[in-house]
């Protein structure tokens, strides 16, 4: 595997720095990737001054090593393992962005086959798992469903696993990428009562997670070639994207050497947040209570009452501080959704306005708050007939790819060790146990 150019540093930064707390000075060294910001490494810090770093939010700090993806948040740059984000959406599929960045390099034909057979042969989901499904109320968020669901295949494929073997933790991988797209599925028929089907192996990925979704036993799926490139892209777009919450989750549930469908599974509890993954959910409903263009500026009014409480939804990013490449792709592609399936809605011309309206206002652009890859998705999931709730589980589905690649890198990280951050201590210092008479 050819490995990054590390000439392509551009800036000019210090091997070491001297930190100086009181009469004691430390020297620090830099760490620099091959791109991007370099990173002071304060592991000896605390040995040599007795004090911590502190950095809520881990606005400032990196938390390993990865040679997977890149971002540049001032100039919207996202790369998969080197290659523009741009040039994957034109060019590639989701099952090949998987095996990409699972893998490091685009797959020959051969590694590609391979990889697709054994994705496509790994879909089946254990029979037990319906009596599992059938547990929840009808009426759960298919989010609850599937963070539940895929905590249990932990119990499934625990026993057989030995996390030291390459071999398994690569199945692993290609399992979770495979039966995702089955339980999400599968959590979504339950939610509406319709039978739980079985995935078409003949299918490709994204077209058989349509049909494993909308398609009833009494009739056949009618799918636009346009539904499934659209979602195709989408996935792509959504499959990975560094340190993120969700991503960070799992890395840190796999440094305590957790069973990897159970890391995966808090990656999803992470990603169902408003503030992540849930985001997509939420702008669609803000966008339907906004309800007419003519409303745009009350809503835009209160983002920016701090006391309302209320964001726009699919707006601002902590890394892109300039604009988002995946919301520009998607934006692109929701016009071309809409068109070519003739779909006509009306909120699509509130999220233009509100757009239009938030980039010219001084509050969003001094904050640099630009629309996020969240913002156009939701109309395109509509347009697709993918119900609301759901929006959130194809995130998941996508990011899945991501997740299993960031397990994968850290698995054989020699730096990796057990996520344990410290904290400032606020409550009490030591006082005596006081009887219940005396409380
Ligand atoms: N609407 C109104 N004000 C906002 C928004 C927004 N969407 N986002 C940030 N701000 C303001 C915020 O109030 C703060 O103002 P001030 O400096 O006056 O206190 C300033 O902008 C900086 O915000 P922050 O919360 O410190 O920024 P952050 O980097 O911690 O948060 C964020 C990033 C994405 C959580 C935030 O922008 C947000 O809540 N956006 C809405 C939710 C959303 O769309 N999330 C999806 C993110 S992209 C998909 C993904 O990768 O998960």
């Amino acid at each position: 595997m050819s490995q990054p150019d590390s000439s392509a540093v551009k800036q000019t930064v210090p091997s070491q720095v001297t930190v100086t707390a009181g009469e004691k000075s430390v020297i620090l060294p830099v760490h620099t990737g091959t791109l991007g910001n370099s990173c002071v490494d304060i592991a000896k810090l605390p040995k040599e001054t007795g004090l911590f770093t502190y950095d809520s939010g881990f606005m400032a700090t990196a938390s390993c090593r990865s040679a997977i993806t890149y971002i540049d948040g001032d100039n919207g740059v996202l790369m998969y393992r080197g290659y523009p984000i741009e040039q994957l959406s034109e060019h590639s599929s989701f099952l090949e962005v998987a095996y990409l960045l699972m893998n490091g390099e685009l797959p020959n034909q051969q590694e590609s086959a391979k990889f697709e057979h054994e994705v496509t042969h790994h879909t089946m989901m254990h029979e037990a798992f319906r009596t599992f499904l059938f547990g929840f109320r009808h009426d759960a968020h298919p989010m609850a469903m599937l963070v539940g669901m895929l905590g249990s295949m932990a119990s499934f494929y625990h026993n057989e696993l030995d996390l030291e073997d390459p071999e398994q933790r690569r199945m692993a991988a290609i399992r979770l990428i495979a039966k995702v797209p089955t339980i999400a599925a599968a959590c979504y028929r339950y939610s509406i009562g319709w039978p739980i089907g079985y995935p078409k192996n003949n299918l490709e990925y994204v077209t058989r997670f349509l049909h494993m979704m909308k398609e009833v036993p009494s009739e056949p799926l009618e799918l636009s070639p346009m539904a499934a490139k659209a979602m195709d892209l989408l996935f792509i777009l959504h499959a990975d994207h560094e340190q993120n919450a969700s991503t960070s989750t799992v890395r840190l549930v796999g440094s305590t050497g957790a069973n990897p469908y159970a890391c995966v599974a808090a990656g999803v509890a992470a990603l169902w947040g408003p503030a992540h993954g849930g985001a997509n959910e939420a702008v669609l409903k803000m966008l339907e209570e906004i309800g007419r263009p003519e409303n745009v500026q009350s809503a835009i009014d209160k983002a920016k009452n701090k006391e309302s409480g209320f964001r726009l939804m699919g707006f601002g990013h902590r890394v892109y501080k300039n604009f988002d490449p995946r919301a520009k792709i998607i934006r692109e592609m929701c016009h071309k959704v809409l068109a070519e399936l003739g779909v006509n809605d009306p909120l699509l011309e509130v999220a233009m306005r509100l757009e239009e309206a938030a980039l010219k206002d001084e509050y969003f652009v001094q904050r640099k708050l630009y629309p996020n890859v969240d913002f156009y998705s939701g109309i395109i999931y509509k347009a697709l007939g993918i119900p609301t709730e759901m929006f959130t589980v194809m995130f998941a589905i996508a990011r899945t790819a991501g997740w299993v690649a960031h397990w994968l890198e850290q698995q054989t990280d020699p730096e990796a060790k057990i996520g344990r951050p410290r904290q400032i201590y606020t409550g009490y210092a030591a006082r005596d146990y006081a009887g219940m008479d005396k409380r």
